[in-house]
């Protein structure tokens, strides 16, 4: 940890309080995976870490069906934890109706809050195309039928996602199913298409999150175009293990170091870190539709007589 974390997180600890906890001093990681065996170790101390830094909220996607369940017995067992279940596309070998049925039953639980994480993935290319296809549509059914949002992974594959996605949200089982209602219907996940993708996936009711890559110093084309992104339409996340931000780059990842993403978004948009943090966390709240949690009686409502921290 940096100096600069170890302060926050003494801080966070100093002020544990339930006034602290609005949505312009706390964070969302809205992508991180807890239940991976690089954690084995400091599972929960890692989670301590995290609430310590201000992250109030993490969601941990599945990877697979055991990753799916491990993520929910966490969910079970840490208030700040919730879950989404899938299988992502170097994972989906084998992927069909009885694979839904599952995830279908898993989604029942009350701490699932979307299905992910899915898509596409042509630089790994563990599974045939044309499967991560089908598990990808069959799982996006499955979402649309239990009115949850999609995490969407992408990677060397983004036309391929958009032609998916695009058909989806304009088929009518989309605009007929409770998830159509609802005010988000995914997150493209660690973004790396191009302005015009991203406006595309805002008018089909996507948004998308950025982590660890927008630290790195060379990634020049993703600083020049984070300015143009709408900041209202952005959720933070680590994607830890993986991804880790700079200047912990090349070590394991974990949710503590989404401080770190938060400090790079806020230069680059040219705004303070609670601005950052309000926009990102309130959106994350309404994206996995947790603002009913946190609105009675909870710490988020005080927000409009707490003095914001920076
Ligand atoms: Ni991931």
């Amino acid at each position: 940890m940096t100096d600069r974390l170890h302060a926050e997180a003494a801080e966070g600890v100093a002020g544990d309080d339930a006034s602290r906890f609005t949505p312009a001093s706390t964070l969302v990681d809205s992508h991180c995976h807890l239940d991976q065996p690089q954690f084995d170790e400091d599972r929960d101390a890692m989670i301590d870490r995290a609430r310590s830094a201000g992250v109030r909220l993490m969601v941990n996607p599945g990877i697979d069906l055991a990753a799916s369940r491990a993520a929910i017995a966490l969910a079970e067992r840490h208030e700040a934890v919730y879950a989404a279940v899938g299988v992502h596309p170097n994972d989906c070998d084998g992927f069909d109706a009885g694979t839904v049925k599952e995830l279908r039953s898993l989604a029942a639980h009350p701490k699932v809050v979307a299905i992910g994480e899915i898509g596409l993935d042509y630089y790994w290319e563990t599974v045939a195309p044309a499967q991560q296809r089908r598990a990808l549509e069959m799982q996006l059914e499955l979402a649309a039928s239990l009115g949850l949002p999609v995490i969407i992974h992408s990677r060397e594959s983004n036309q391929d996602v958009a032609a998916v996605l695009r058909a989806w949200v304009n088929g009518q089982a989309f605009r007929s199913s409770p998830l159509a209602r609802r005010s988000y219907a995914g997150v493209l996940h660690a973004f790396s298409g191009d302005l015009a993708l991203a406006q595309e996936a805002y008018g089909w009711g996507f948004i998308l999150s950025l982590g660890g890559p927008v630290t790195f110093k060379n990634a020049r084309s993703l600083h020049e175009l984070v300015p143009q992104l709408d900041m209202t339409r952005l959720m933070l996340e680590t994607d830890a293990p993986y991804l880790t931000p700079h200047p912990h780059r090349g070590r394991r990842n974990e949710p503590a170091y989404i401080t770190l993403v938060r400090d790079r978004l806020t230069e680059l948009y040219g705004v303070t870190p609670s601005a950052v943090a309000q926009a990102s966390t309130s959106l994350a709240l309404r994206f996995f539709g947790l603002e009913d949690a946190y609105s009675v009686g909870n710490p988020f409502t005080q927000g409009a007589t707490t003095p914001q921290h920076g």
